[in-house]
Order: structure tokens, then C-alpha cells, then sequence
């Protein structure tokens, strides 16, 4: 349980007030098999995690606004010696009562028993199938149980299951200052990561020893680990976009792209930094390097209130484009090569996306037609890129790419913060300008 505990109430109400007559469940994460009778370390759910706060497995919430008595209900494990000997201290049911402010709570084995009369009043149940096939199934069963006869009778009940994701992600992508508290934190344990494997890298390095060196970072500091599975790619491992085997030596010559960040209470940092193994850039690194930077720099300057959140991807996809067909590298009509997606092989990957509990977090990016408007509080990544893999197959009818552009991948990540006149960028203070990363690795 975090110290966010008021706040819990609050995204309750709030979402208890657009439920109207509905009842919505929400399961904890099922458990992740490592191996055998081995099982990943736990980790809750994100929306469940978003209401309650509560890290335990085997748990369900029920919200049920139009209830008489009990609107916050849950169903926890019950304290058991034994099996806390085994796999670690529970909650259990009158704790949970007095810490997660529960109007009741029962035991996970009377789910059966006591789930009715939290559904049978209520004319639709929020629930996200697809999680969670055995649990998908108890809740088909209670509401098939509920339209049968009994709906008959009454003319009451759950005539339709609907997905809470559009309440979720609305509420979800405003962040509030706790909870920016908590990814400052996270950010700030990044960036000490960051600055770390800069310092370290060099001609002869193992990958692996700067991932090791950065999740060290993340842990000594309190941090869960890390956000995702770290990417320290050197040479062309770099244009492989999710390239976590880290097992290479990194050689003179080449770039090393870094993308890890930190997990702090469930929230992340997600940055990327690209920089030279050795001293210096050679030629079409840098060339290709000043136009991923121009392409981020000019990207964040749209990172305003009331911006078009695609205005984003816009702009990046625009210096690139300009950027390859100056180099030659994409030869034909500006708009066809941005219409027709010619910039593909170089840049196959959007521009961002939300960033919260989830690195990549719950949110739509359009509304059908409608473009998403940039808000305060909104927190998202800029992170263009270009790769050049040396299996690189341009589009139809344009060059072939000369052999001195192959293994070069470059992405530079930013976690970046909408405030009420502008931006703000979170991850500043690890170093992306040419000079700015050269003074950082030789002094
Ligand atoms: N590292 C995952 C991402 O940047 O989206
Ligand atoms: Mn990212
Ligand atoms: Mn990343």
C-alpha cells in the first residue's frame, strides 16, 4: 500500500460518478509461471493497482454506486499462517476493511455467495474481458445467472457487459501531482542510470555490464527494477528496436543506444540516449544523429495545451523525411514519401505514446476522426529515431542504400510533461546535444 491512500478515494468517486446504475470488477493480475512450481515476482494489475493501491494477488473490487449499503467492496485472501510462511504476509479481511477504507470486505472464497447482490440491481457491468480467462468465466456465469429467470420476472438487471478501458484511460491520463511525485522519482533514479552507463561505456565494454550497472542504480534506490527489459545495443544491435540480449562487446566506431528507466512504486521512466562507444561520432553518425535530435527538439516544441497530440508524430516524421532525402537517402515528392510511409525502413515506430503505471499507458491517441487535445497533466514520450539496419530494404522505387550508412541506429527518448502554458521536459538533465555528450564523456 503507497502513501497515496486519499487519493484512492477520490479516483473511486470519480469513477463511481460516471457508473451511474453499473457495477464495475476489477481482478488482480494473474500469476506469471517462471518455471514450473516457480512463479515471476507479483505484479497487480494496473487498474487495480490505479483504485486501491493494494499489491496483494487473488483479490476482486466491486463498485456498486447505486448499492444501499456497501459501494467499495472487496474480496481478499484471509490471513493463513501456513500459507503466509510460505509465500509472504497477507493483508487479510479486517485489515483490509480499516486500511483500503472498504464498506465491506470478504473473504476471495465467498466471491460466489456475495457477488449477486452487488449485480442484480445494476443495469450493466463493467468488466475487461481478456485478462483473465478463468475469472472472464465467473463473471459470464453470475450475469448469465442474473438475465435468466430472475430478469424475467423484474425486468432489472445487467442487460449489458461493458469495457471500463474509456473510463480508465480518460482518468488515467491526467496525472496529479502525487502522482507526479512518484515519476519524478522514478526519472530522477533514470537519469543517475543514464548518466552512469555514459561514463562507463567505452571500447571493450560488455553490454550487459552497463545494464547491470544501471538496474543496480534502479534497485540500490528503492526502485522495483526496471520499467522494462533494459535495451543497451551497440553497433547495429541498435536497430533492432526491442534488442534486450545485451550480450555483444562494444567495439571503437560504433554508437551505443541505450533506452531503460526506472520502476518507482509502479511508476517509470522511459529514456533513450544514443552516443559514441569511442571519442567521437564518424561523419554519417553524426549527420544522421543532428537529424533524430532536430527531429525530437522540434517534435516537444508541439507539446503544448491544446495541441493535436498527432501534431507530435507530424513533426518528427517531417525533419526525417527532410533529413533522408537531403542525404539522398529517400529521392522523390516530399508529401508522397510522407503520405505513402516511403520513410518506413528508416523509421518504422510512432513518436511517443502515454506514460504512466504502464510504460506504454492506457489512453486513446484519437477519438475515431477526432484529434486528442494536449492537456495539463498529460505525460507522455518523444522518441524519434533512425535505423538503418544492414538488412535495410528501402520502399518500392527508391535507392539503394550505400554500405556506409548500414548499422547505424539512433533513438533519443524523452518523458515529457504537459503543464498549463507549455512543457515541461522530465528527463533534461541526461545530455543529448553533440557537445554536451562529449564534454559528459571525456571530462
Ligand atoms: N522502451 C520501450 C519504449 O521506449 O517504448
Ligand atoms: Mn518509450
Ligand atoms: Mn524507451
Amino acid at each position: 500500500m503507497s502513501n497515496l491512500s486519499n487519493e484512492y478515494v477520490q479516483r473511486r468517486e470519480r469513477l463511481m460518478a460516471k457508473l451511474g446504475q453499473g457495477t464495475a470488477i476489477f481482478r488482480t493480475a494473474p500469476p506469471a509461471i517462471h518455471h514450473h512450481t516457480v512463479e515471476y515476482n507479483f505484479r497487480q494489475d494496473s487498474d487495480f493497482y490505479y483504485l486501491t493501491g493494494f499489491k496483494e494477488p487473488d483479490a476482486v473490487v466491486v463498485l456498486a454506486p447505486h448499492h444501499n449499503e456497501h459501494q467499495f467492496v472487496m474480496f481478499v485472501r484471509p490471513k493463513d499462517l501456513e500459507k503466509e510462511t510460505w509465500a509472504g504476509l497477507r493483508m487479510g479481511v479486517d485489515a483490509a476493511k480499516e486500511q483500503l477504507g472498504a464498506d465491506e470486505v470478504y473473504p476471495i472464497e465467498e466471491l460466489d455467495e456475495k457477488l449477486p447482490q452487488y449485480l442484480e440491481k445494476a443495469d450493466r457491468i463493467y468488466y475487461q474481458m481478456g485478462r483473465d480467462r478463468a475469472f472472464d468465466d465467473t463473471v459470464i456465469r453470475h450475469w448469465q445467472t442474473l438475465m435468466g429467470k430472475k430478469y424475467q420476472k423484474t425486468g432489472v438487471g445487467p442487460t449489458a457487459l461493458v469495457d471500463p478501458r474509456p473510463l480508465m484511460g480518460a482518468m488515467r491520463k491526467v496525472k496529479s501531482a502525487e502522482e507526479l511525485g512518484l515519476i519524478r522519482k522514478a526519472i530522477a533514479i533514470s537519469v543517475e542510470a543514464h548518466h552512469a552507463a555514459m561514463a562507463m561505456a567505452k571500447p571493450g565494454c560488455q553490454e550487459h555490464q552497463i545494464q547491470a550497472e544501471m538496474e543496480y542504480i534502479f534497485r540500490r534506490a528503492g526502485g522495483q527494477g526496471p520499467a522494462y527489459p533494459s535495451i543497451v545495443a551497440s553497433g547495429e544491435n541498435a536497430c533492432i528496436l526491442h534488442y534486450t540480449e545485451n550480450n555483444c562487446q562494444m567495439q571503437d566506431g560504433e554508437l551505443l543506444l541505450v533506452d531503460a528507466g526506472c520502476c518507482y512504486d509502479y511508476y517509470n521512466g522511459d529514456i533513450t540516449r544514443t552516443y559514441p562507444v569511442g571519442q567521437d561520432f564518424t561523419a554519417e553518425q553524426r549527420i544522421l544523429y543532428e537529424i533524430v535530435l532536430e527531429a525530437e527538439e522540434k517534435a516537444i516544441a508541439q507539446a503544448q495545451p491544446g495541441k493535436p497530440y498527432s501534431a507530435i508524430h507530424d513533426t518528427a516524421v517531417g525533419v526525417i523525411v527532410d533529413g533522408l532525402m537531403e542525404l539522398g537517402l529517400l529521392k522523390g515528392d516530399r508529401e508522397e514519401m510522407i503520405k505513402e510511409e516511403k520513410y518506413k525502413p528508416f523509421y518504422m515506430h510512432r513518436t511517443g505514446h502515454w506514460l504512466g503505471i504502464d510504460v506504454h499507458d492506457i489512453g486513446v491517441y484519437k477519438h475515431g476522426e477526432a484529434e486528442v487535445l494536449l492537456e495539463p497533466g498529460h505525460l507522455f514520450t518523444i522518441e524519434p529515431g533512425i535505423y538503418i539496419s544492414p538488412n535495410i530494404k528501402p520502399a518500392e522505387e527508391q535507392p539503394e542504400i550505400d554500405k556506409r550508412w548500414h548499422g547505424i541506429g539512433i533513438r533519443i527518448e524523452d518523458d515529457i510533461l504537459i503543464t498549463k502554458t507549455g512543457h515541461e521536459i522530465l528527463t533534461k538533465d541526461v545530455p543529448k546535444k553533440i557537445d554536451e555528450i562529449q564534454s559528459y564523456r571525456q571530462g
